[in-house]
This record gives C-alpha cells, sequence and structure tokens, in this order.
C-alpha cells in the first residue's frame, strides 16, 4: 500500500468523520452487523485484510464477499492515527444512521407486537449498548432513552456490535413516550414471576444509581421486581433488561 493511498484513506475517512449523519463502528462485529441489517457503510478500513475476511468466513460467511470487496487496508500507524481507541480486530467503519422512518414506530402511537425498553436516564455507555444488543436478540421494537446520554455514542454502538441498526434507538422524554401500558422495573415491586407483559408494553428501567425516577414511577401502570435472595439490594441495569425481556419471550411462547 502506498503512502499517497495511505494519505487519499486520511483525507476520505476525516472527511466522514465531520458528517454528522454518520456513526463511527468500532471493532468486526460491529461492521458485520450494520453490514447484515444493510446500513449504508461507505468505508471500511482494517489493519489485515486478508485476516479479516478469514474471521468473517469462519464467523460470517453471508459477508466474505462484500468485505473482500469493500475493505480498505491501512497500516498499524494510520490506525492508530484514525481511531483514539483501537480494538482488537483492527477493524473500523463509518456507517450512516437509519433514515427517520426506521424509529417512526417509538413516536407515533400505532400498534406494536412487542415491547419497547426504556432506559430511564442511564450513565452507563457500556449497559446501553448491552441493553440494544438484548432487545435487538428478543426482537423488540426499539430502545428509547431519556437524560443526557446519547444512545447513538460510538460506545453505545461498540457495546452494541453494531446492533443499532437492527432495531429503532432513539433518545426521547419521559412526557413523549409512546402509546402502551408503561412498566417499571424496581426492586420493591411486585413479583414479575406472576405478572403478564403485553406484547405492547414499555418497560422502563432506571439510572445505575439513582434508579427509577419519580415521573417514571408516577406514569407507571405497574412496579414490578426480579426475584433476589435477602441483602442484595439490586441487579445491573442490562443484567435486569435480559431477565424481563427473557420472561416476556418464555409467555409469549406458552401462549403461542
Ligand atoms: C443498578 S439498578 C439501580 C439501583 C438503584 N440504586 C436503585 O435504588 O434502584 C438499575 C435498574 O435495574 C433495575 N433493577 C435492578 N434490580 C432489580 C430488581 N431486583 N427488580 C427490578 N428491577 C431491578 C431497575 O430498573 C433499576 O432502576
Amino acid at each position: 500500500v502506498t503512502s499517497r493511498a495511505q494519505n487519499d484513506v486520511e483525507r476520505w475517512w476525516q472527511a466522514l468523520a465531520s458528517d454528522q449523519e454518520l456513526v463511527l463502528l468500532d471493532g468486526f462485529h460491529a461492521v458485520k452487523h450494520a453490514l447484515r441489517f444493510r446500513a449504508d457503510v461507505p468505508l471500511i478500513v482494517s489493519t489485515d485484510k486478508q485476516g479479516l475476511v478469514a474471521m468473517a468466513s469462519a464467523l460470517a460467511p453471508d459477508l466474505v464477499g462484500k468485505l473482500a470487496a469493500r475493505v480498505v487496508e491501512v497500516t498499524a500507524d494510520l490506525y492508530r492515527k484514525l481511531l483514539p481507541r483501537t480494538h482488537p480486530t483492527g477493524t473500523a467503519a463509518w456507517a450512516r444512521r437509519p433514515p427517520e422512518s426506521f424509529v417512526d414506530v417509538l413516536r407515533t402511537p400505532g400498534p406494536r407486537n412487542a415491547p419497547v425498553v426504556v432506559l430511564d436516564n442511564p450513565r452507563n455507555l457500556g449497559n446501553v449498548g448491552a441493553v440494544v444488543r438484548l432487545a435487538a436478540g428478543m426482537g423488540c421494537s426499539g430502545v428509547l432513552t431519556t437524560g443526557g446520554v446519547d444512545p447513538w455514542h460510538p460506545q453505545v454502538v461498540r457495546g452494541s456490535a453494531g446492533l443499532h441498526f437492527a432495531i429503532p434507538v432513539l433518545s426521547g422524554r419521559i412526557d413523549t413516550l409512546p402509546a402502551g401500558p408503561l412498566i417499571a422495573f424496581d426492586a420493591n415491586g411486585t413479583d414479575l414471576r406472576l405478572a403478564r407483559i403485553p406484547d405492547n408494553a414499555l418497560l422502563a428501567f432506571g439510572s445505575e444509581r439513582l434508579g427509577i425516577s419519580t415521573a417514571v414511577r408516577g406514569k407507571a401502570t405497574s412496579l414490578l421486581a426480579i426475584p433476589m435472595q435477602p441483602k442484595v439490594s439490586s441487579y445491573n441495569l442490562a443484567t435486569s433488561v435480559a431477565m424481563v425481556l427473557y420472561h416476556w419471550s418464555l409467555q409469549r411462547l406458552n401462549a403461542s
């Protein structure tokens, strides 16, 4: 690879980095999911194109052709220059955020056949990413966050392994939530195991430090608790979401 070609890639990368509609995909898995869910990915770089295509043969054979055709190899020096935080897979890309119409389900009162996860003022970017990954895996209608965290922050997209392109992810406000019964989760609620979660529910989880806010508590139609042993004060946010979505999926299976 000539140094001129590397300079061209650097300029191309920087032009993409200044486009607010684009989001950084950090690592092979994020790139993989973005491509699978048909994101527009204008530039993919890797420090080892051959190794990346080999990894795809093992982990994502559906994408081998696309990656072989699209990945631009960069030197390790340039990769370190482009990425403030490097990824063990030496792979990164820029992808266009899904169109506004993709998130409409989170803005309109129309019918939904799977819950929306509402994160009430979450603080930890890794947690938010893990929740997007869970919600995508379980077939939720989307993830809404309230508060100051950007649910499209590169660290969140890294945490979701790029599954932001599989389901709608949006930042919103408690007073403009989509329609549907709002169920809040709190250790002092009633036992989740005895509750039925409607498919159109909004499932609200509180912030890591402060728990469910007064605003959500006031609007919730019910407050449910995941069982815990005495003296345990709470579960991690993302693991709580996992247990609740698993409960919903079992219920749906039993009803079918
Ligand atoms: C780390 S916890 C918050 C702990 C916080 N100190 C509190 O007072 O609630 C983050 C969120 O996970 C959910 N959560 C954790 N443990 C739970 C449990 N046993 N039952 C229901 N929800 C739980 C709640 O939504 C909670 O707001």
